[in-house]
């Protein structure tokens, strides 16, 4: 890499290598999701080693590559794969490409990822919408160089997740068919999955969903006042009484079922309000 590539944020780097990126909507892929981005008209797959101080993703099902391209008629920007907190990286790393999807000026970013289901009512294979979340990292979002609007939105008192995107996408599901059900999200730091005693307690904390991901991405796009939808795909429903072990393998192939209705799903949405 250049030196004069360092000085540059990775928005102003995409802008300048490719100058016809105009995203509309940022889309990021969790656990086994990544080839969503095969939906994706005219990808440009760029990988994140690439792209300056963007991190690389060290965990199977995360490949780690920004696909710029087309849904219908619209400019999307897919993340296939994200960097967690328990792979070492901080959390101004992690959020370094959503932040440049930002930057780029999305309207909308659609958060996805694999999650283990606590309440019992969830399947493995479900696609749930999160309509609120449990912060369970303890990190204080406060980096000073993600953004340069960052500061300014701090006392922004929105709804994380926005409650009129939530609606569409419930009927865009019901329009596939499915009903889309809504839940808390729990984020642990990980990478361990949780002990018996840690289902108990979230169950009763009130969380639906737990995972390792998504919660700082939401806040940062509501911090910087981008709506933000997202979907849990559940892997795993924890029973803490009759328990079995959780491999990741098992998440991969669970979510691997539900890609089909979140795809069709995301497609119809974009297709309808862009
Ligand atoms: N716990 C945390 N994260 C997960 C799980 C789980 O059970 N399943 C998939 N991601």
């Amino acid at each position: 890499m250049l030196d004069q590539e360092k000085q540059i944020s990775p928005a102003q780097w995409l802008k300048a290598n490719y100058p016809e990126c105009s995203p509309k909507v940022g889309i990021v892929l969790g656990s086994g999701l990544g080839d969503f981005a095969d939906s994706i008209a005219n990808p440009t797959t760029i990988p994140f080693q690439r792209i300056p101080s963007f991190p690389n993703p060290r965990v199977a099902g995360h490949s780690g590559n920004l696909v710029l391209g087309q849904l219908g008629s619209t400019q999307v920007a897919a993340l296939q794969g994200r960097c967690h907190l328990y792979e070492g990286w901080s959390l101004e790393q992690s959020l370094a490409p959503l932040n440049a999807l930002i930057e780029l000026g999305v309207e909308l970013v659609i958060l996805s990822n694999a999650a283990g289901g606590i309440n019992p009512r969830f399947q493995s294979g479900q696609v749930v919408a999160i309509d609120s979340h449990i912060d369970w990292l303890f990190q204080s979002l406060n980096p000073p160089n993600l953004h340069p609007l960052g500061a300014s939105f701090l006392g922004r008192t929105h709804k994380t997740y926005d409650p009129a995107w939530l609606s569409r996408a419930q009927k865009a599901a019901s329009e596939l068919g499915y009903s889309l059900a809504s839940g808390t999200y729990l984020a642990t730091l990980g990478p361990n999955y949780e002990t018996r005693a840690e289902y108990r307690a979230f169950a009763r904390m009130g969380a639906d969903m737990v995972g390792m991901s998504t919660v700082p991405e939401a806040l940062l796009a509501m911090r910087l006042g981008v709506p933000v939808l997202a979907f849990s795909i559940v892997t795993n429903v924890a029973n803490p009484d009759a328990p079995t072990t959780t491999q990741h393998t098992e998440v991969l192939e669970w979510s691997n079922k539900a890609k089909t209705i979140l795809q069709g799903m995301i497609v119809s949405l974009i297709r309808k309000h862009f």
